[in-house]
């Protein structure tokens, strides 16, 4: 049976997963903490990516060669950059770029060095498997977990998720990054720190990724304290909710 890597950002998001994990043992690589176990009948490594590109690569490289992880899927928060991407909203990723890549003029601004490319694209049926899972979760889930004045139901998107190794937290900060990738053709829906590494790495050795980012603040002069506050009440509920979904929606496959 294929073991499956949940990749988590936070340690707050990995506790609901950590508290269904039958079998549970924890293995040390790389200074990295790694719980090995069942979850519905399929064998799962749950990791923490740590913070930023470099460290989330390193551990995805770990959990392929130290672990055999035949499959990594990531789950997370991020800032919004899509008009309608609202906080509670769930991104489920299609393919990630690095907004602060640039080798110009040896290479196209975003352009990733050598690979001729700027996009890595996720796994189309774990994707697949993602948005479904994420749909039923936010349906059960109570609008008002998020914020009591929420208008409308949190919603699920799909699209370009954008990595880089800053915390975006002015408007201007987010503007400019937009209009950049507009000019280069792209229109991010969100922005965080670590997925377009793994998506990287998961290329080089040929592993499914897959990646879903729930939306904790908009990128803005707010972003820091809405951040906090969905990491600590909202983020590990619909991670949860999601991985559930997703290890009984493998197990049937
Ligand atoms: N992750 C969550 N919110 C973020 C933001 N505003 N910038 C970068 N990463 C994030």
């Amino acid at each position: 049976m294929a073991i499956t890597a949940i990749l988590s950002a936070l340690a707050q998001e990995q506790q609901g997963l950590l508290s269904e994990l039958q079998n549970a043992r924890q293995v040390w690589r790389a200074g990295r903490g790694f719980w090995l176990g069942n979850l519905h009948g399929q064998p799962v490594i749950l990791g923490l990516s740590r913070i930023g590109k470099v460290a989330a690569a390193t551990t995805a490289t770990v959990l392929i060669e130290a672990f055999a992880a035949e499959r990594i899927v990531f789950t997370g928060v991020a800032g919004a950059l899509g008009v309608d991407v609202q906080v509670g909203d769930v991104v489920v990723a299609t393919e990630f770029a690095q907004h602060d890549m640039d080798a110009s003029p040896l290479f196209p601004r975003f352009e990733i060095p050598l690979y001729g490319k700027l996009l890595f694209a996720c796994d189309s049926q774990l994707t697949a498997l993602l948005v479904t899972a994420s749909g039923a979760t936010l349906s059960e889930m109570d609008a008002g977990i998020v914020n009591a004045q929420l208008a409308v139901r949190p919603t699920v998107h799909q699209g370009l998720i954008v990595s880089g190794d800053s915390f975006v937290s002015t408007a201007a900060a987010a503007n400019d990054l937009k209009l950049r990738m507009r000019d280069a053709g792209m229109a991010p829906l969100a922005v965080e720190m670590e997925g377009a590494a793994v998506a990287q790495v998961c290329h080089d050795y040929g592993v499914p990724f897959a990646a879903v980012r729930t939306i904790s603040d908009r990128a803005d002069e707010h972003a820091a304290a809405d951040f906090q506050h969905f990491v600590t009440h909202v983020a590990s509920r619909y991670a949860l909710g999601i991985v559930d979904r997703l290890m009984r929606a493998l197990q049937a496959t």
